[in-house]
């Protein structure tokens, strides 16, 4: 027996996830989010479509420098990764606070988290939609990944503090590339 879904909790059950760190810089401040409504738009060179609320720090970060690094952490960082989610840049120094470990990026200005298993270096390519939708195409100018990090779990977000962690993987033949 199926009963209407309100609309408003569509969402849930579309989140992609990983739940991803997004990390910004403008005059030597640096700056983290938490960020989950993102989606792959296409392959190569790969370009990401990303919702960032207009209510965030973030966002007038990204809107002005064009610039950040998407950073992948997995489910070890979870509590660190909600502290970045429930807390403003403008008010808390996120790397400070988390401690989290900062390094430079090698073509943008935002840094990268040390502690993510994957970070992507991100440029803004497309602000057609952010007044209307706060969606930013972002195209990733260069992607480092920690080949030391065997078998990383990821956090998809569920809504209302729930998440899910990433588990068995198995292989079909799919001609999906
Ligand atoms: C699990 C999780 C996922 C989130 N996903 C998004 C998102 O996709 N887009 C967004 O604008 N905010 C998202 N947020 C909220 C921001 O991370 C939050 O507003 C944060 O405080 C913004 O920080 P800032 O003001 O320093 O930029 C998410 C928060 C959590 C905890």
């Amino acid at each position: 027996m199926k009963k209407s879904l309100p609309l408003s909790q569509v969402y849930k059950f579309l989140e992609p996830g990983p739940v991803v760190l997004v990390t910004t810089s403008i005059k030597g401040h640096h700056n983290i989010m938490a960020m989950s409504w993102h989606a792959m738009i296409d392959f190569n060179p790969p370009l990401i479509g990303c919702v960032i609320s207009n209510r965030n720090d973030s966002f007038a970060i990204l809107k002005k420098t064009n610039e950040c690094v998407i950073n992948i952490p997995t489910v070890t960082l979870i509590k660190k990764v909600v502290g970045c989610g429930n807390t403003k840049g403008s008010k808390v120094d996120k790397f400070n606070k988390f401690h989290f470990t900062p390094k430079h990026a090698q073509t943008v200005k935002a840094p990268l988290i040390d502690e993510c298993y994957v970070n992507l270096e991100c440029k803004v390519i497309d602000k057609k939609m952010v007044n209307k939708y706060n969606f930013f195409i972002l195209q990733v100018t260069k992607a480092w990944i920690n080949s030391k990090q065997k078998n990383p779990k990821t956090m998809h977000h569920l809504g209302n503090g729930l998440f899910m962690i990433s588990g068995k993987t198995i292989k079909l033949p799919s001609k999906m590339k």
